[in-house]
């Protein structure tokens, strides 16, 4: 029969590799720690409406990427393709927004129907973080520390290149988009098909578009810096002292206009030329209006969020390697099928006692040959040996796996629990003691 295959642009992760995205997030965890926000998960599925309203219909996300379906009872649901509209329903539904700030993260997997290639998936995973409640540029300045503290970390801050622009106040942004709109009309004809089709609905995500001929056109296109208001000024120019007095580098690029609805004042991407097409490995920005738009009273909110497998390709590319990981300590064998509880519940023992040990017990039958030969290919320090003589006397014999003809030993579990709490022996140290 034929085997069934993973779904297109849903990439499995192996061992390995999954060994390497556990470190980066341990890594990742660690500095949101340092910076007291507190955890919050959204279900994987929403209601539909949720993301039309509130990433914004005429964006690609909602008009041509969403995993949609009707359920059983004919409710329309969406696999949620971001995580930002997802978390202002979650605070508005459980009151998390009345009268008090949030400082946010979450991490999981979104699903858009992109064409997948290398570091773009149908499903991916973010780590996102959101604030609401901070109608002033410092959160802006803190969050964009936080980023940089995350490379710091993870050892990619010189890869990776912070792009800041300012969409200003949703008065100066439809001032823009009708300046825009103004200049680009009359040269319709001129644009690719896919700025063509966005002119009406969305003419700012022109600006982003890669069409070498379409930026041509744009080059004397107005300056979003001209329609600023003077709110939406003072409010970037801020935020551009900050950002200097904590030291972070950046360019102010005003073509980041970013692929969601949402966004008002501050946008930025974290980007890299270290991963092709592919380039942009975080972004964010102010959402003063969303909440509001999703039915909440008028919030402040600000965030970004990190796509996983692409902070991982460039920390293996260019960044700290996390250290080898730590060899099996103890492989726990019976000599035959007989006492397998006896070693199941020498290696739970062992596990409770010494809790920094890594203890594996044989499950695979087989002859005693067989078994030596399991224990000798799991690369552990240790093969702890039960047979009938063991058994009957209450005790384990110990054989160094790693130590050339070191000399197999015996003892009580006691014993040895008792000559392990500090630590293994240092593998060169001889341990050929027989105690009982
Ligand atoms: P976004 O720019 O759509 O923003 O996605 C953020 C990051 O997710 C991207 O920079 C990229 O690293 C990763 N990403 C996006 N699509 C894919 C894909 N198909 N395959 C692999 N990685 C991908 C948002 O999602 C906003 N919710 C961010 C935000 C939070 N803004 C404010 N708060």
């Amino acid at each position: 029969m034929a085997k069934i295959q993973s779904i297109r642009g849903m990439p499995d992760v192996l061992p390995d590799a999954s060994a390497m995205r556990l470190w980066v997030e341990d890594r990742l965890k660690a500095v949101l720690a340092r910076y007291g926000y507190a955890h919050v998960r959204m279900p994987l599925v929403e209601a539909t409406a949720l993301f039309a309203r509130g990433v914004g219909d005429g964006t690609d996300i909602v008009e041509k990427e969403m995993y949609t379906f009707e359920d059983r009872s004919g409710e329309s649901l969406t696999l949620r393709p971001e995580g930002t509209a997802g978390c202002v329903r979650l605070c508005e539904e459980h009151g998390l927004l009345y009268n008090q700030t949030q400082r946010l993260w979450y991490q999981g997997p979104m699903f858009r129907y992109e064409r997948p290639q290398k570091g773009r998936y149908r499903q991916f995973e973010q780590l996102g973080v959101e604030c609401f409640g901070f109608p002033g540029p410092a959160i802006d300045a803190e969050l964009l520390g936080l980023c940089a503290d995350f490379w710091r970390e993870l050892g990619v801050q010189e890869a990776l290149t912070l792009e800041l622009n300012t969409l200003g106040s949703p008065e100066s942004r439809a001032a823009y988009r009708d300046a825009l709109l103004a200049y680009l009309r009359p040269l319709a004809d001129q644009l690719d098909e896919d700025s063509q089709r966005r002119l009406e609905r969305n003419p700012l995500r022109i600006l982003d578009s890669k069409v070498p001929e379409t930026q041509a056109l744009l080059a004397d296109a107005p300056d979003l810096a001209a329609c600023l208001d003077e709110a939406s000024r003072a409010h970037f120019d801020a935020l551009r002292r900050y950002l200097d007095a904590l030291a972070i580098p950046y360019v102010v690029n005003p073509r980041i206009v970013r692929g969601l609805d949402y966004y008002t004042h501050t946008v930025f991407e974290w980007t890299t030329t270290a991963l092709g097409a592919q380039g942009t490995v975080c972004g964010g920005g102010r959402y003063d209006g969303l909440v509001e738009r999703l039915g909440g009273r008028p919030t402040p909110g600000i965030g970004f969020a990190m796509g996983l497998e692409r902070l991982t390709l460039l920390v293996e590319a260019h960044g700290a390697a996390p250290a080898e990981a730590a060899p099996l300590d103890v492989y726990v064998l019976a000599l035959d099928e007989t006492h397998s509880a006896e070693a199941l519940a020498l290696g739970q023992r062992l596990r409770q006692a010494l809790p920094a040990l890594t203890v594996q017990v044989h499950c695979s039958g087989g002859k005693a040959k067989a078994r030596f030969k399991k224990a000798d290919a799991s690369g552990a320090r240790y093969a702890l040996i039960l047979g009938e003589t063991e058994v009957a006397e209450g005790t384990v014999a110990v054989k160094p796996l790693r130590e050339g003809d070191a000399a197999q030993t015996t003892w009580t579990l006691p014993a040895l629990i008792d000559h392990w709490r500090e630590g293994l022996p240092s593998p060169s140290g001889t341990d050929v003691a027989t105690r009982r």
